[in-house]
């Protein structure tokens, strides 16, 4: 697999594919917010690197799922003006890729110059289950580029134009982030030091039974919490109230208890819960033990005991993976749990990796040190199915010769 540094792209077009779906949020104005601005920061290293070696940088990127269609809600416009201010440079915007001067702007690039492409899934081929499709966009994308560049974790499980099947058409290689995320994952799945603790939560059980299962093999402890604990205090024998609770995957859940226990793998499940008839902070709340949950009340976070119980774990551990939140964090009353586990893991002198998406949005809106994890992924659905030991096309294709 080729870095950057293994390609001359002194005076060529780089056609760079990062991820910089950031969250975003209309304004008093109507005009689009970027809420978290994580993962346009983590863009960063590349493209100055690119510039440094003296490439056009042309960044192609993405913005929700218009599935083809011009939703102006989903321009990469403000995205393009909040990275120009991070890299300190003018960014060229590429309206529409088939229009003229769209070819104008890439031939007037000089070098150490960034473009930047309006979102890709414009393109209806972007996202075609019809390969002629996407090999259609692919073709018409390589003649803006001397070379293709994938940074965009967050999109490496997706099978895309912009992806993989543009990787089969130019000289390719990987980005500082890409790399970055590889290397982070490879040693927690194939050389973690124990004891090795994998922390779980998030709403729902069915998104990350494909993680446990994977992961069962190879961790030491399972901490769980989040929406997704209830299915497990269920599977126990435990009423949950009205908690979140997936009734249809009860058997599975209650079979990988059996697997744990069968591999001597410690599950750690919550042992007191916060609870309210509201989400949004608006009911009383209170804390029950967790074979104690009422009828007509919600459990919205792990309560003291059990975040100390976590805390405790995790300070033994030699590896941390953590994914997920562990409440409803996003309400002051139900963020605790989230805000100790996060805590605890900033203070240990484990290797630690957060999972992408929510956890890592918690980390950002609790105000808590970036800079104290070891990695904090920028990929939901990709982390995740790198967790579940799968092999994602778009890391395979930098692979094909
Ligand atoms: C993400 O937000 O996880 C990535 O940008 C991928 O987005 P997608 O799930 O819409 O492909």
């Amino acid at each position: 697999m080729k870095t950057i540094d293994d390609i001359d792209v002194n005076n060529q077009r780089v056609l760079l594919r990062a991820d910089l779906n950031a969250p975003m949020k209309s304004d008093a104005t109507g005009q689009m917010q970027i809420t978290d601005d994580g993962r346009l920061k983590a863009s960063v290293a590349t493209i100055n690197d690119l510039r440094k070696k003296n490439a056009k940088v042309i960044i192609l990127a993405h913005l929700g799922r218009p599935k083809g269609e011009r939703k102006p809600e989903l321009s990469l416009k403000p995205i393009s003006k909040r990275l120009s201010e991070l890299l300190n440079s003018e960014i060229h915007f590429i309206e529409d890729i088939h229009a003229e001067n769209a070819t104008q702007v890439v031939n007037n690039l000089k070098p150490g110059e960034i473009a930047m492409i309006e979102n890709i899934r414009f393109e209806k081929d972007e996202t075609s289950k019809d390969i002629s499709e996407r090999q259609r966009l692919a073709k018409l994308l390589a003649s803006f580029g001397d070379f293709f560049v994938i940074d965009g974790f967050g999109v490496v499980h997706r099978e895309q134009a912009s992806v993989t099947d543009i990787a089969r058409v130019l000289p390719k290689a990987v980005g500082r982030l890409v790399q970055a995320e590889q290397k982070a994952f490879d040693k927690v799945l194939n050389d973690p030091q124990r004891p090795y603790v994998v922390v779980l939560g998030g709403s729902k059980v069915s998104d990350k039974l494909g993680v446990i299962n994977n992961l069962i093999n190879k961790v030491d402890k399972l901490l769980i919490g989040g929406g997704m604990a209830f299915t497990f205090l269920k599977a126990q024998g435990y009423e949950v109230g009205d908690s979140l609770l997936e009734i249809d995957r009860l058997d599975e859940v209650k079979q990988l208890m059996k697997t744990a226990k069968e591999k001597n793998v410690e599950l750690v499940l919550p042992i007191d819960i916060v609870v309210s008839k509201q989400l949004d902070g608006s009911a009383p709340v209170s804390v029950v033990l967790a074979n104690e949950i009422p009828v007509g009340l919600k459990g919205l976070d792990i309560g003291p005991k059990t975040s100390e119980l976590f805390a405790s774990k995790i300070n033994d551990a030699k590896t941390v993976v953590w994914n997920g939140p562990m409440g409803v964090f996003e309400v002051n009353a139900f963020a605790s749990g989230t805000k100790t586990v996060a805590q605890a893991l900033a203070q240990s002198s484990a290797y630690s990796v957060v999972g992408g998406g929510d956890s890592a949005a918690a980390i950002r809106s609790l105000g808590i040190d970036e800079s104290k994890f070891d990695h904090i992924s920028t990929g939901g659905g990709a982390s995740l199915e790198l967790l579940e030991g799968k092999i994602l096309p778009g890391l395979a294709v930098l692979e094909e010769v």
